[in-house]
């Protein structure tokens, strides 16, 4: 496999376009977003440089990687001669059967195609195509370009020698990929999910605030990020998205999103990305501050609805 192309260029994208094209592979990221495909150049770039500072990327290695990468808003055009899709679209089920539905006509029909879903069923989407053995999870850990873990969801038909060929090529990436069966949420977010869910309602409840629960975690349990920051970090939408898709998908109300969690979503707040969540985020500031929602009590007790 020498072509990849990745579709959306978002926070996970570039960042799966980056692992690709630093290891020689030829990329095309497909965004219908000019803007974020802008974005996601620059963001490889700065990754990029922050890597040659550290002596893990040559300034020649970085540009010979910057090349490997190409962009468009074409569908089409952009997976005519891949021999590997990596979907990292928005996670709405919707668009991604569409996505797929599509790319089985427009791809050869030797070409893979890969979702990096959190938590929406391999065998769902593959079920909108006629190459349900090469429809596959590739399930990258965000910052990709850091995160060793590649989730490799098998569908009900993908084939053994996909799942070897998906092994292989993550392997080449540096990347340890592990085998997991095609059930919500995989192994991944079926529990990091019920865990920011309960942060959440933890803070919804008033019995701690944001600060108070993600430090009782870091410290406590060596986690190295608390549950609120990270929810923050992977994007309140998705976090919802995964958490809807749990609740359907085995119909137990222990998966049920917390209010506060939909609140927050509502209204636009999606963690960094929005530049506020549970914490707000200045550009250019590493300073972790607590949103303002989420500062004020009332009689000692914490107002955060
Ligand atoms: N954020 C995380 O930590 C994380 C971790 C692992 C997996 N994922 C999964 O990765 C996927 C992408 O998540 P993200 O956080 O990068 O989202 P994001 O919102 O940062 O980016 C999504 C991108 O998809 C683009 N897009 C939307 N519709 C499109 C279409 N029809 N064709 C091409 N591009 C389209 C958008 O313009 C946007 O740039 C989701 O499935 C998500 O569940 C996210």
């Amino acid at each position: 496999m020498k072509n990849i192309a990745v579709i959306g260029s978002g926070q996970m994208g570039n960042g799966i376009a980056h692992v690709f094209a630093q290891n020689g592979f030829k990329v095309t990221m497909v965004d219908i977003n000019q803007d974020a495909l802008n974005k996601a150049i620059q963001t490889i770039d700065k990754n990029m440089e922050r890597q040659v500072g550290k002596n893990l990327l040559t300034a020649e290695e970085k540009l010979n990687a910057l090349a490997n990468i190409t962009t468009t808003n074409n569908l089409a055009e952009g997976v005519k001669n891949a021999d590997l899709v990596v979907e990292a679209a928005t996670e709405r089920i919707d668009l991604k059967l569409q996505i797929f539905k599509d790319l089985d006509t427009l791809t050869p029909a030797s070409c893979i195609l890969a979702s990096n879903t959190s938590s929406i069923s391999i065998t769902k989407i593959a079920s909108v195509t006629k190459r349900g053995d090469k429809v596959i999870g590739m399930h990258f850990m965000n910052p990709v370009p850091v995160m060793k873990l590649v989730e490799v969801i098998r569908g009900y038909s993908t084939s053994d020698e996909v799942t070897k060929q998906i092994f292989d090529i993550s392997t080449k990436l540096g990347k340890s990929p592990v085998e997991v069966n095609d059930y919500p949420g995989f192994i991944a977010n079926r529990i990091l999910m019920p865990m920011i869910n309960e942060a959440i309602c933890s803070l919804y409840e008033g019995v701690a605030g944001v600060s108070e629960i993600d430090t009782v975690m870091k410290l406590g349990m060596a986690h190295p990020m608390g549950p609120l920051q990270l929810a923050d970090f992977i994007g309140l939408d998705t976090c919802l998205s995964i958490l809807r898709v749990l609740h359907d998908g085995f119909g137990n109300p222990k998966y049920a999103p917390c209010p506060l969690l939909v609140n927050m979503v509502t209204s636009g707040n999606l963690g960094v990305k929005s530049g506020s969540g549970f914490y707000k985020y200045v550009a250019g500031s590493k300073e972790l501050v607590v949103a303002e929602k989420f500062n004020k009590t009332v009689n000692g007790i914490i107002v955060n609805c």
